[in-house]
């Protein structure tokens, strides 16, 4: 069952109704100022920090679900409604909500009143326009209030939810005009006040919420809105809030257009204050200047749809499938753009003040947007590179707003440095930008301590080498890419964390998964080397990747499968000889990807294995059999249900692995399957089991072996994002940026007759078609750029500003 539609002319996802089985949101904001906003206008906004620069107070987990956010209402005659359906939850004899790029549209008619609101952060500025339209579409005289509703939250996220003895005590706000400013804590250390305003006169007004709300109605029921006018109540303490009151009287036909601005401000400590001791509001006044028509919001709304449109140009497919098309030239693009921009902090399902930037998470998110804004994705890999430690270790996060390495959490995760190599690899690939490499990056935060970025990789590298156990396998520290897989954890102490405690000293316990991501990008690094004539590094490089590949023959296959890890005790994970948990995807992926087994058979006998043991209807799972009890050596995996999250759920995030490692052994069809499994427009028809947006990936599907199979949790914020961007585009499309050229090396199902790619790639533009006369699935068999033939798959540099012709002949 769908909810709605894909409007792809338009790049959007229209909701056809508020009671979609989980809200389903959208992001606004692409710089420092940012909103998450549901389909029934729920959700906070934030500069950005989630946690440490919240501007409205949100209510996660809440009875009713998705409580709070940026509210309207209309009272017309004894009747109040919201035009997108909450909070007053009237029935609305028309709704609809379009999210789309960077912006969302929500349109309720209701007794012959249509209102619309659009919501959206322009570029260059820190503050959310809502526009408010409204439109008397019945014959007579329309006497209409409205009110607008936001709560202020007391800035830092967390302490505003805990902190009650304090905060209910510093509430304060000023009101000058339409314009209704929260300054808690401005009085001491914040050089920072919000703003929310319109660009109207107002009949009244309430700051505090109590006198807005009453006691004890809700958010449905306001007691100022059902009395049909605001009491200008002044805040002191308890919960600041804005919400302005509107009369109008609108004739049949008659429309009238608002615009409400919610903005952020930070002032110079010199200029905090006015003589009189009120705030400085000049830069709000500036904001309120600028954006106070409609003419000027619909030029800053085209100049946001431009620049997406410019992001998601840079790789354009045509092909005879639109669920394809729509995921390569929108959804693919933007939530890739989006879980860069967000990493796991802010979503409906991270609360904003748990995680910071994940120094694994963000370094994989730059493979899924670095075509679109290489800038961004340079800045992020000299930000994370700069958390690292000088042994090569890292912070496994860090905190935006100060980039530095969080200690609460600390590090040990032992995969984490070889991301470094991906993302940076991937980064020169994209932008044959080889000086960053030469950029001097500190440890540790510490500038006194700098190495180039090189050497950062290098100690990346070494950090694994340095770091094996009996077997010669990756010791695996707290947990590698599978957090859940704690190997020394030892924890019988429910009050311990699964992450960050170690009970054990860490000496044995191995992991597979890291060996196979020593392979893959430890011969990244070693090629790198060697194209910077660096070559005893690369020899020497290429020496303990030998060594890595013996030590996975001898001790990291299982007969029919890669084996995943040794425990603390030395006793496999994930073989035949185990109970449960006898195969797990991460290993399969990655020792395939990285070539190990692919000419004996063993890579084959592998991808067979995960077909037999672990595909099902709705994606890969992670592992199976799942298990069934707690084990104290296997730490959280084993605390979920069967077929949830790590313990044999699909985690949407690893099923990429397998498509790519697919393509290795040549399984187009195999791999496009697998990516259709899991792929939102190609699910979106059993939305009402899926439950979350139709439009992203989530993190995880139920598993095969869970109460609800298909049905997902946690969208958005997840790998999954970059990973399935990335091998539907590089490995099964295969298009890949490589540092002299563009190879063209597609991985399809033979039944394909070919599809046709712009890609834009060092500010060349090519158009690439790929033609499959013969009905192969992989092996360029002829490439013709502007009409000539070119030896081999790769398509050169060629001039910048250019526009080429590519022909790809399968066969
Ligand atoms: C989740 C993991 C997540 C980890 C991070 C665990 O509970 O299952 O997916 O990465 O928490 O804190
Ligand atoms: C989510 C985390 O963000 C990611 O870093 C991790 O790899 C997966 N969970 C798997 O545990």
């Amino acid at each position: 069952m769908k909810f709605g539609f894909f409007d792809d002319v338009n790049r959007e996802y229209v909701i056809e109704t508020p009671k979609t089985p989980f809200p389903w949101i959208n992001y606004l904001g692409s710089n420092d100022f940012y909103s998450i906003i549901s389909n029934t206008a729920g959700g906070y906004s934030f500069y950005k920090d989630a946690r440490l620069r919240r501007l409205t107070r949100y209510r996660y987990n809440n009875i009713p679900l998705d409580t709070n956010g940026k509210y309207f209402y209309i009272k017309d005659g004894s009747e109040v409604w919201s035009p997108s359906w909450k909070p007053a939850q009237a029935e609305l004899d028309s709704y609809e909500c379009r999210h789309g790029l960077g912006y969302s549209k929500f349109k309720g008619v209701k007794n012959g009143v249509e209102a619309s609101v659009l919501y959206f952060i322009p570029s260059s500025d820190n503050v959310e326009i809502q526009r408010v339209t409204i439109v008397n579409s019945s014959d007579s005289v329309k006497e209409l209030t409205l009110f607008s509703f936001v709560e202020w939250c007391l800035w830092n996220a967390l302490d505003d939810m805990t902190n009650f003895q304090r905060n209910l005590s510093t509430g304060e706000v000023e009101v000058e005009g339409s314009t209704i400013y929260h300054k808690t804590e401005y009085r001491e250390r914040r050089n920072h006040y919000a703003f929310y305003s319109v660009n109207a006169s107002i009949d009244s007004y309430d700051t505090d919420r109590e006198a807005f709300m009453g006691l004890y109605n809700d958010l449905s029921n306001p007691q100022a809105v059902e009395l049909g006018r605001c009491s200008n109540s002044e805040a002191h303490g308890w919960s600041p809030i804005a919400s302005h009151c509107k009369n109008m009287t609108l004739k049949p036909g008659e429309k009238v257009e608002l615009v409400f601005l919610l903005g952020y401000v930070e002032n110079e400590q010199y200029s905090k204050f006015n003589d009189d001791g009120t705030i400085n509001k000049a830069q709000a006044k500036a904001l309120m200047a600028k954006y106070g028509t409609s003419e000027v919001v619909e030029a800053a709304l085209a100049e946001l749809k431009h620049g997406w449109e410019a992001k998601v140009g840079k790789m354009q497919l045509s092909f005879s499938d639109e669920r394809l098309t729509r995921m390569m030239n929108i959804w693919h693009p933007y939530q890739s753009m989006i879980t860069y921009q967000f990493s796991r902090s802010a979503s409906f399902f991270e609360s904003g003040i748990g995680r910071g930037i994940g120094f694994r998470d963000s370094n994989q998110d730059i493979i899924g947007f670095v075509h679109m804004d290489p800038e961004k994705a340079r800045q992020r890999i000299i930000d994370i590179a700069s958390t690292q430690f000088e042994d090569g270790g890292a912070y496994h996060q860090y905190q935006p707003l100060t980039k530095r390495g969080n200690n609460d959490i600390g590090g040990n995760f032992n995969d984490d440095p070889l991301w470094l190599i991906l993302s940076t690899t991937t980064y020169i690939k994209e932008t044959g930008d080889w000086a960053i490499l030469d950029e001097q990056v500190p440890f540790d935060n510490d500038t006194d301590n700098c190495a180039t970025l090189f050497e950062h990789l290098k100690r990346s590298f070494y950090h694994v080498v340095n770091n094996l156990g009996e077997h010669g396998l990756p010791l695996i520290g707290r947990a590698d890419w599978n957090d859940c897989l704690n190997l020394n954890c030892f924890s019988n102490n429910p009050d311990d964390s699964f992450q960050t405690t170690e009970n054990l000293d860490g000496k044995n316990a191995e992991s597979v998964l890291i060996a196979g991501m020593f392979v893959l990008y430890g011969s990244e690094f070693a090629h790198l080397c060697g194209l910077l004539s660096k070559k005893e590094e690369a020899t020497a490089a290429y020496e303990h990747i030998a060594k890595m590949k013996q030590a996975v023959d001898a001790h990291g296959w299982d007969g029919e499968w890669f084996l995943r890890a040794y425990d603390h005790f030395g006793s496999k994970i994930g073989s035949k000889e185990c109970e449960e948990g006898r195969i797990f995807i991460e290993s399969q992926g990655f020792c395939v990807m990285a070539g190990i087994g692919v000419e004996d058979g063993r890579a084959a006998k592998a991808l067979d294995s995960v077909n037999e043991h672990l595909a099902c209807e709705y994606g890969i799972v992670l592992q199976n059999p799942p298990y069934s009890k707690y084990y104290m050596n296997l730490g959280e995996i084993s605390s979920y249900p069967p077929g949830y999250k790590e313990n044999a759920g699909i985690f949407c995030h690893n099923n990429p692995w397998i498509m790519i490692a697919e393509t290795k052994v040549g399984n187009g069809s195999r791999a496009f399957d697998y990516y259709s499994r899991i792929t939102p427009a190609y699910i979106e028809h059993i939305s009402d089991l899926h439950r979350t947006e139709p439009y992203v990936y989530s993190q995880m599907i139920a598993g095969k072996d869970a109460y609800r199979p298909g049905e997902a949790k946690n969208s958005w914020l997840t790998g999954t994002a970059a990973w399935n961007y990335y091998a539907i585009s590089q490995y099964i499309l295969g298009i890949q940026p490589d540092y002299y050229g563009i190879k063209v090396d597609p991985c399809i199902p033979s039944e394909w007759d070919g599809f046709t790619i712009t890609r834009e790639y060092r500010g060349v533009k090519y158009q690439i078609e790929v033609q499959n006369p013969s009905h192969v699935s992989k092996g360029v068999k002829q490439l013709i750029v502007d009409g000539s033939m070119v030896e081999g798959n790769v398509v050169p540099l060629l001039e910048k500003g250019s526009t080429h012709i590519v022909r790809a002949i399968l066969g």
